[in-house]
């Protein structure tokens, strides 16, 4: 903190006050005395090592330009039928939804899921092709075979319970960052957070390691990308997204194992389409265990070789190298009072207003000691938002768990929270309940000046 940040206008007592109000009115210590700070601490919303590049966009510092450039056309470049796109898919590029600010930002579509509970479990109607209900089919075309092809919109099926759930399409920006914080450090936030507003880590297994580390495949890691944190690195999720967003079917090879996790192509309501109707993507030499229909594939994966399915690297350099979005200029007054009024109504219990510093030499090849502020703990809560989707065998208490969300390059955004249904920063914290009741009674009863020094902090990152 420089002492420009100290000569402020702010009163460290007023912070210390809504905080003990806290206290006396909640009988609980939520929302106060939270990591890193201690009751009333002042406290910067943005860290000054933030300001890092001139634009949203921009890679981070030392990535290579050239890679990066090309990384980010293979993003942006629309798929069609010969490439594989289909028979049913939301969209024709990955750079055609995260979009806002520049491109891999957040964006304003807006995905469909659909499920059934039995008995309390949740089941993904995976037979009837959930939880995701793909938006488009490719229609009408000639297979390469000469074969009159029309695959199906999906629908949701009848028996579905859990119906037409939103998701909206969330940014990239400081992704590479994120995926190198060490899983211990997420583990560490939970046990930090009192019982509470305590979170869930999110244990997944890793279908598809990044290429450095072979090693990873198939263990268990802690998850953290998505709404539902449900990921653990970006080789997976461009993979799966390419599979699942766009209809395009991958086969990669790491450390001499063949990975076909994401090399069947879609079935619209679990009905497979008629052989080569699937979409016009060439036919590909035969490989063991994968399907004919895949469409991008790598090959045998002798001799231990490790390669990504060559869009699916592309797409993972993009995303690993992408840096934060810059915060705009802010009063380094409003910046230490709208971050001390955070922190004091218990907003970075969940939101850590913590500085994460990436490891020494990140397997993934970004910065290292590098810091970086995303104002999440990368844990899973229960707000109230809940939306009752999740994977088969999960209760309903898991179903309605979503992660923390970052809230770095808010200024970029125009829909919030998971379903995209808050059009403001203000809507979105009026949806904050459960875990984060305590946080919203308090922000509601700010007076102006802690108020809006709040909200124009929070805006300008
Ligand atoms: C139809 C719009 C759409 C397309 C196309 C799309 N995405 Fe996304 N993306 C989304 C949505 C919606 C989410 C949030 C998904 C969720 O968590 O339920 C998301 C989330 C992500 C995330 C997780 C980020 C985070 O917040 O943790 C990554 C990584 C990602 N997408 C990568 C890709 C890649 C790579 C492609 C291209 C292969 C792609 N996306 C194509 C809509 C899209
Ligand atoms: C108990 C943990 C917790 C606390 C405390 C909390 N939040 Fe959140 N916040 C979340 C979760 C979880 C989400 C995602 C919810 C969803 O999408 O359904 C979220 C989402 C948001 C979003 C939307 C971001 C986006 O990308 O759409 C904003 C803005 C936000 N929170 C601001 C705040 C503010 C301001 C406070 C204090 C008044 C606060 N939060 C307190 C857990 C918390």
């Amino acid at each position: 903190m420089n002492s420009v940040a100290r000569s402020r206008i702010y009163h460290p007592a007023r912070a210390l006050a809504v905080c003990s109000g806290v206290i006396l009115t909640a009988g609980v210590g939520a929302g106060c005395a939270d990591q890193p700070g201690e009751d009333g601490e002042q406290i910067e919303f943005t860290s000054t090592e933030q300001a890092i590049t001139a634009v949203a966009g921009d890679p981070l510092p030392g990535t290579d330009a050239v890679g990066f450039a090309g990384a980010r056309t293979a993003f942006m470049t629309v798929e069609g039928l010969d490439d594989g796109l289909g028979p049913i898919f939301n969209e024709k590029a990955c750079g055609n939804c995260h979009t806002q600010g520049a491109i891999g930002g957040a964006g304003v579509q807006i995905e469909r899921r659909f499920g059934k509970v039995v008995n309390g479990i949740f089941n993904t109607l995976s037979n009837e092709g959930g939880s995701l209900r793909q938006l488009f089919t490719v229609g009408a075309f000639t297979g390469l075979g000469g074969q009159a092809c029309n695959p199906p919109l999906e629908v949701e099926p009848a028996d579905a319970t859990v119906h037409n759930v939103g998701r909206l399409t969330t940014p990239l920006f400081g992704a590479g960052l994120i995926e190198a914080i060490p899983d211990s450090v997420i583990v560490a936030n939970a046990q930090n957070q009192p019982l509470s507003i305590r979170g869930t880590v999110s244990n997944v297994k890793v279908l598809l390691p990044n290429p450095n580390q072979p090693s990873a495949l198939n263990t268990t890691r802690v998850g953290r990308f998505g709404w539902k944190a449900g990921i653990a690195t970006l080789a997976q999720f461009a993979a799966d997204a390419y599979l699942n967003e766009m209809g395009i079917s991958t086969q990669s090879c790491i450390g001499g194992t063949s990975v076909t996790a994401f090399a069947f192509e879609s079935k619209p309501n679990g009905v497979a389409v008629p052989a080569g109707c699937d979409d016009r993507a060439p036919a590909h030499a035969a490989i063991s265990g994968v399907p004919a229909s895949t469409d991008d594939v790598v090959g045998t994966c002798a001799a231990g070789q490790t390669e990504l399915q060559d869009d699916v690297a592309e797409f993972t350099e993009f995303m690993t190298f992408l840096a934060p979005a810059p915060r705009t200029a802010i009063d380094p007054n409003i910046n230490l009072q709208g971050g001390t009024v955070f922190n004091a109504i218990g907003c970075a219990g969940c939101h850590l207003l913590k500085d994460y510093v990436t490891p020494s030499a990140p397997v993934n090849g970004v910065p290292g000691n590098f810091t970086f502020r995303p104002r999440s703990d990368f844990l899973l809560h229960n707000i109230g938002t809940g939306d009752g989707i999740g994977n088969d065998g999960d209760s309903v208490a898991t179903t309605n768990l979503v992660r923390t969300a970052p809230l770095w390059g808010l200024h970029h955004r125009t829909k919030f929270m998971h379903d995209g249904a808050s059009t403001s920063i203000t809507a979105a914290i009026a949806r904050h309940g459960g875990q984060a009741s305590t946080a919203r009674s308090n922000f509601n009863a700010l007076g102006t000046s802690d108020r809006n020094a709040m909200l124009t902090a929070m805006n300008s990152d």
